[in-house]
């Protein structure tokens, strides 16, 4: 069986401040692929404050030619991965020498090449497989970088902060001296050495002060980077404006990287990111694309100050910066949508995110708090409930605190931190400080059991009118399911933004029992009880209750809605997050229903007159614009449902949403043939809410056109039905931009016509130069709606395809995550070769990039819920990776927590 416990858990109760300082960094890098040789002279510091010890540096992968003390030669020993130095003066020089292997780097942590250039990644621990050094986010060094390399390949040399030397060298080699002016973690370290070209922008600071801004890449590459730059841009004025955090480099730097094992990387004024994040031109991107480009540029951009600034004391602090920072990404995408009902589509699309990813995982072997208690390896906490779930906390923060009050808070957390590395709690306090008398303030203590209880609370609510008295009262309780390691919960702070709606679907003003008048529009009430009661006064008639409104908590409200409650939310509730959520509710209502019903198959007439003619409503309205339309027209997805449920088949529930979307398909295939032609056109390319939400709906109503053809039924039958996948097939060709030509493929691939045959080819015959792209194709197939199993061949057929390679972690994400992770009904196959599939691929992969193994490990995180056979099948498969000798600390920690469950 499995061998557990080769690496032992960390504890953040065992944190202590560091024996020594490091007070400054001196590094020098002859890079070489084969060789690359680094010299490192730091000067350190005993800390005063804890007991005299010895030096243990840490190291990964490094050969050690020489240790120098005060220029001296010097005794030391090797302790497992750490060199250890004892009998050290207070304060020394200390010069060591090592050499690494870049070329021979498949981790991609550490210093790596890709594409013939040099890169690095450092954060969380990778710092250790450049040089020894005490790899921990709390020593904090002022670093100078002298990088040394053959002028003709790495023309362009580049690290963190200022160029302050360059010239030529012997034997055709080259220099660049570097300069950080700020202290910085060892995580925030960078390099870039290659043959590379920049787009160029200068720009003033508020106070006048001038900015260089580059966006480096291939050369081929420079006419895709205009969008990454304008993100740049936004993101500096937008941090100056909203929290008045003024960019503090005169240079700021992006380069991209095709080999990455994340997003994007924030390293102090040398931010390195994957090519997805950056890249985009409309030939080639999606909307998604751009607007994912947007949010991790910002999100890079913001760890300037949350991040770079104010460090993280120890990486149980994580949500300190990635939280904290998510929040800023997705309040800086909000604000540039503009109005109201474009900032309310970025708000559900990130609700949609949390609960399809976090909640799933709050509620799995791998649940874990905010600010988790322990780890093995920290590379597995880099989750969605870190950033996601860690965002929302800080939302709630700014919802008890308001807009301003939040403003304040954090303006007092840099007075208070700035330069420093910190915890959870300092950040809390800050916000707390500065908005005394607030609920926060008050309620501070309990508030913070966000950080430290895992598992998504249930917010139980019930109303009950009292015609005679009019009165209306919400019996409202919380719970919260146990998770590993942390049985019954205290209660939570729940802000839940509350409204009325008369039967007539007018908002009615809200008057709690004991308040002297009412108060018009929605309210935000805070929940603190494990039970409270709320009367509201005044109230003339029964009236539908807006609970939770714009989500103002990361729970899962229960709430008894009838049909018609929900029918009136989502015609008139003003919040469009209930609104949306309505439609929501109505949908999953009745797929649960028809999964649960004995007739297979399952779900042939699953929606109702009501539903349809309520999504009719939705789709034909003349003011709701198309982004929001085409979220609610979206059926909840597989995941979302399973998650419903207590006993998960996943065959029934992929096929009772596909019977659900061929029904819609059918049902209105006139008004998704209005909404194509009325949509279809977006003008000139502009990746603006309105366009692309435009372009949203028309590849909405394109794949249902091409549904209806593909079924039988009347609409298929008549002849005019067929002749939209021929009309996707052309617009396929004659697209303008790739969200529209990706929609046109997307719809002959997902309805299963023949014409997608003749178009996959010809997508990758037009595209084949172009990685990113390619790697829509893989994951466009791998994506599918499974037919008959038809996925699986089809994926192990594309790893034999010439552009396949599981060593870049783009390609091996877009074909085998897509199908793993993001295809149940193509996964969960009765036959379990989807799992042995999986097995097969995580081991794999672990043998040369463990970090991107445990995320495809995470895949089976829910087995237990799994209907036979699936769920022994799935067992099976966990074993047996478990049992592979050699397995990383990354994939053992995933699989023996999915073991435990
Ligand atoms: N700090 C990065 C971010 O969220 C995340 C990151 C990039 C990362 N690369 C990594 C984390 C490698 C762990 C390992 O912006
Ligand atoms: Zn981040």
């Amino acid at each position: 069986m499995y061998r557990e416990g080769q690496a032992t858990a960390i504890q953040r109760a065992d944190y202590s401040a560091p024996a020594y300082w490091i007070d400054t960094v001196d590094l020098c890098f002859d890079l070489d692929p084969a060789k690359t040789r680094v010299l490192n002279r730091m000067f350190l510091r005993r800390n005063p404050e804890v007991p005299a010890q010895p030096l243990k540096l840490d190291g990964d992968e490094l050969n050690l030619a020489r240790v120098l003390v005060n220029g001296q030669g010097t005794s030391f020993k090797i302790e497992g991965t750490q060199l250890v130095l004892d009998n050290l003066p207070d304060a020394f020089e200390l010069e060591i020498f090592t050499t690494c292997c870049p070329a021979k780097n498949t981790k991609l942590m550490g210093l790596y090449v890709s594409n013939d250039s040099f890169f690095t990644q450092c954060e969380a621990e990778g710092f250790r497989r450049i040089t020894y050094f005490l790899d921990r986010p709390d020593v904090m060094a002022s670093y100078s970088v002298t990088l040394r390399a053959d002028k003709a390949k790495y023309p362009v040399l580049l690290s963190n902060g200022n160029l302050v030397a360059h010239g030529p060298l012997e034997d055709g080699r080259h220099f660049a001296k570097w300069v950080d002016p700020h202290r910085k973690p060892c995580y925030l370290f960078a390099l870039v050495a290659g043959q590379l070209v920049a787009r160029e922008q200068r720009i003033l600071s508020r106070a006048g002060k001038e900015h260089l801004l580059q966006v480096y890449v291939r050369a081929g590459d420079l006419d895709k980077t205009e969008h990454a730059m304008n993100s740049l841009m936004h993101a500096v004025a937008w941090d100056e404006a909203r929290f008045g955090l003024a960019l503090d480099l005169e240079r700021f730097m992006i380069v991209a990287t095709s080999d990455f094992n994340m997003g994007a990387m924030e390293n102090k004024g040398l931010n390195i990111f994957n090519t997805k994040y950056v890249l985009a031109n409309q030939a080639t991107a999606t909307d998604t694309d751009y607007s994912n480009i947007e949010s991790v540029v910002g999100h890079e951009y913001f760890h300037n100050w949350t991040g770079d600034r104010v460090t993280c004391r120890d990486w149980f602090q994580l949500s300190l910066k990635e939280g904290l920072t998510v929040f800023r990404d997705q309040e800086f995408s909000q604000d540039l949508a503009g109005e109201a009902s474009a900032r309310a589509v970025k708000r559900i699309e990130d609700v949609r995110l949390l609960r399809t990813a976090q909640f799933p995982e709050d509620a799995g072997p791998m649940a874990h708090p905010v600010r988790p208690d322990s780890y093995i390896e920290i590379n597995n906490f880099y989750t969605v409930t870190v950033y996601e779930k860690g965002a929302e906390v800080v939302r709630m923060m700014q919802t008890l605190v308001g807009r301003a009050g939040f403003a304040r808070g954090l303006t007092l957390y840099f007075e208070r931190h700035d330069g420093h590395a910190v915890t959870c709690d300092d950040f809390a306090q800050a916000i707390a400080d500065a908005n005394p008398g607030s609920a926060l303030a008050t309620l501070l203590p309990q508030f913070k059991r966000w950080y430290s209880q895992a598992g998504t609370p249930r917010l139980h609510a019930s109303g009950t009118y009292d015609a005679q008295a009019r009165t209306y009262t919400l019996a409202v309780s919380q719970s919260c399911p146990p998770t590993p390691g942390q049985p019954p919960k205290e209660p939570f702070v729940i802000p839940m933004g509350v409204g009325l709606l008369g039967q007539d679907g007018q908002e009615l003003p809200l008057q709690l029992a004991g308040e002297a008048a009412p108060v018009p529009g929605q309210r935000t009430l805070v929940i603190t009880q494990a039970t409270e009661t709320l009367t509201f006064v005044g109230v003339d008639a029964e009236p539908v209750p807006s609970i939770l409104r714009g989500f103002t908590a990361p729970v899962v409200l229960e709430f008894d809605y009838s049909d018609a409650q929900l029918l009136t939310l989502l015609a008139h509730d003003s919040d469009p997050f209930n609104r949306w959520e309505a439609g929501q509710r109505l949908a999953l209502r009745r797929a649960i229903k028809s999964i649960a019903a004995t007739a297979y198959p399952a779900g042939a007439t699953a929606l109702d007159d009501a539903y349809i003619e309520a999504m009719r409503s939705v789709l034909r309205h003349p003011l709701l614009d198309a982004a929001f339309k085409e979220l609610v027209l979206t059926l909840p997805s597989e995941t979302y449902i399973a998650e419903q449920l207590d006993v998960v088949d996943p065959q029934r529930i992929h096929a009772v949403r596909e019977a659900m979307r061929a029904q819609l398909a059918h049902a209105l295939a006139d008004d998704w043939q209005w909404a194509y032609e009325t949509h279809r056109d977006s003008g000139a390319y502009r990746p603006d809410p309105v366009s692309s939400g435009r372009r949203a709906l028309a590849g909405m109503a394109l794949a249902n056109l091409c549904l209806v053809a593909q079924g039988s039924g009347p609409s298929a039958s008549s002849g005019q039905a067929s002749v939209w996948p021929g009309k996707a097939y052309q617009r396929f060709k004659d697209a303008g931009n790739m969200t529209d030509r990706l929609n046109a493929l997307s719809a002959l691939v997902s309805s299963g016509h023949a014409l997608a045959a003749q178009a996959l080819p010809r997508f990758h015959a037009l595209f084949k130069d172009d990685a990113l792209v390619l790697d829509k194709w893989f994951a466009l197939q791998a994506g599918a709606p499974d037919r008959d199993g038809n996925v699986l061949p089809a994926v192990r057929q594309l790893m034999k395809h010439p552009d396949f390679t599981l060593r870049n972690p783009n390609r091996a994400r877009s074909l085998i995550f897509s199908y793993c992770s993001a295809n149940p009904g193509g996964f969960h196959r009765a036959d379990a070769a989807g799992y042995v599939f999986w097995s097969e691929r995580v081991m794999e992969l672990d043998g040369f990039n463990p970090q991107v193994a445990a995320r495809l490990a995470r895949a089976l995180d829910r087995w237990t819920k799994l209907a036979e056979p699936y769920r022994s099948a799935a067992r099976e498969a966990i074993v047996r990776v478990a049992a592979k000798p050699d397995l990383s600390n990354d994939v053992r920690e995933v699989v023996s927590r999915a073991l435990a469950d």
